[in-house]
């Protein structure tokens, strides 16, 4: 049995988290280090995550992460139709090709085209008659200024009718080739007559080179899910249809060591066809059961996500006393998936305070992270901006708070049943603007703590060494012994 990675953090039962260790500086060779990372067969040009919670990952936050690298986990505290519209948007967003084309009848009018535009969030349309066949397309531009003509327009009339459309089998450069010539921006894909597809320009552009993307070019969507097969054939009808815009499902509970959601995952692993992070766990003995005594479906068991009661928004181990944190339940696992998979991915969820905490985490074993709390109060999360106190701020909420419970749809991610225990505060963090920023910022320091310890690649932060910090020595790792509340720039 290896014991690597947990005699760097505990010594007997400690259970060491961020701040109590600190990474010991290495040889450095090279400033030049590579952040990616991989998840099963997906690879990731940042290896950060954005928490499903519903104040943190719906689609425009999804969207984003996946377009600078990383990637979002949808929430799930909703309907399966919005799960399915968002899952849909992160699709659509930029996909070389899209196939799930938005079209509508050649006898519809302007204002129902508007309409619909606005509702799916799209800039056209391509028009089809009664048996399915391409007729023509109708983008924004195409919708008159006019109030009056909106409202009186038949949309056959301000449709473009000849197509310019492209093959099947055509590659990105003869598409942006014929986008150029003719100075559209939208190109169908048509087999006698039928509509197969859609290729747009702004999807061909490589505008984010490091977009974490499928085969199509699309971007990698992951949702969080129950470990349980829905029981009613609605429900699971829905849920089949889910799975063709998910590439990885997250299952979604505080602790997955249980019989009951192994079992529930199994079947859910038989019904669909994506993949799956199974979580979270927080001990070796976890790991162990889940790598060797499952049976799960190797080929779609692709990670394992850890850490339990450490979230700054968790009240989990207050209120039952037990708990888990990331960077203890990193270690644990980490040392399992060396002994029994090392192909397995790690994912470390939640207590991240400090971009500094994140190369901790990869130093003792994590693939990945993920956090709620460094992208709550991002421009991208949901939710409104606040001023508290002359500050602008964001709701962030547990799943396990009062006020995300009551949406109702997260109750089996603590202990089913127990209604009167929230698990989980609500509160404000500041508003820090636009996703981008705050990545750059967590990518600079990751990459400069791997420069400091001495590592290239993520991988390689596996081999550097870490140390207990004593108490005194927290309180001098950080800025200390100046005048409170005054700072001079
Ligand atoms: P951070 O530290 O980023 O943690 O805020 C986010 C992670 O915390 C988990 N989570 C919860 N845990 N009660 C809990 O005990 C809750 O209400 C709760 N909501 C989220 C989750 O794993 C998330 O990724």
């Amino acid at each position: 049995m290896s014991d690597y990675f947990r005699n760097k953090v505990h010594h007997k039962e400690i259970v060491a988290t961020f701040d109590d260790v600190l990474i010991l500086p290495g040889f450095t060779k090279t400033y030049d280090v590579d952040i990616s990372t991989k998840l099963g067969k997906y690879k990731f040009n940042i290896p950060i995550i954005s928490a499903a919670m519903d104040t943190v990952t719906e689609d425009e936050m999804a969207i984003r992460m996946a377009l600078l690298g990383g990637l979002g986990v949808l929430h799930r505290n909703c309907s399966y139709d919005k799960q399915l519209k968002m899952c849909k948007n992160v699709k659509r967003a930029r996909s070389f090709v899209i196939r799930d084309v938005a079209t509508i009848d050649i006898n519809a009018s302007i204002l129902e085209a508007k309409t619909l535009m606005e509702q799916e969030g799209i800039s056209g349309l391509v028009v089809i008659d009664s048996e399915n066949k391409v007729k023509g397309i109708l983008t924004k531009r195409d919708i008159p200024f006019t109030e009056d003509r909106v409202k009186s327009g038949k949309l056959i009339d301000y449709m473009t009718k000849d197509l310019i459309s492209i093959e099947r089998e055509s590659s990105r450069e003869e598409a942006l080739e014929i986008l150029y010539k003719n100075r559209i921006e939208k190109l169908p894909i048509i087999e006698n007559g039928y509509l197969k597809g859609l290729i747009t320009k702004k999807d061909l552009k490589p505008e984010f080179p490091y977009a974490s993307i499928d085969k199509e070019g699309r971007l990698l969507c992951a949702l969080a899910i129950s470990p349980k097969l829905p029981e009613s054939s609605e429900a699971k009808n829905k849920l089949k249809n889910i799975d063709e815009y998910v590439d990885i499902f997250f299952t979604d509970v505080a602790e997955f060591y249980k019989e009951k959601d192994i079992l529930g995952v199994k079947e859910l692993m038989n019904f669909l066809d994506s993949d799956f992070v199974l979580g979270n766990i927080g001990t070796y003995e976890g790991a162990e059961h889940l790598l060797t005594k499952c049976d799960f479906d190797s080929d779609k068991f692709i990670g394992i996500k850890v850490g339990m009661g450490s979230g700054s928004i968790c009240s989990t181990s207050i209120q039952t006393g037990v708990g888990a944190p990331t960077l203890y339940a990193t270690a644990e696992v980490a040392d399992a998936i060396q002994d029994y998979n090392p192909k397995m991915s790690l994912i470390a969820d939640g207590g991240f305070k400090n971009p500094g905490d994140i190369p901790k985490a990869f130093s003792v074993g994590a693939s990945l992270i993920m956090s709620g709390h460094f992208f709550a109060g991002c421009t991208e999360s949901p939710g409104y901006i606040d001023t508290i106190q002359g500050r602008k701020v964001k709701v962030y909420r547990g799943m396990g708070s009062q006020n995300a419970r009551d949406i109702g749809f997260v109750s089996d991610r603590y202990v089913e049943g127990s209604k009167l225990l929230p698990e989980g505060v609500s509160s404000y963090l500041p508003f820090v603007g636009g996703l981008s920023s705050v990545i750059q910022t967590l990518k600079q320091g990751l990459k400069n703590g791997m420069i400091y310890a001495g590592a290239t690649s993520i991988e390689n932060m596996k081999n550097v060494k870490i140390g207990i910090v004593s108490y005194a020595g927290q309180r001098e790792a950080r800025p200390h012994d100046l005048l409170d509340n005054i700072s001079y720039y």
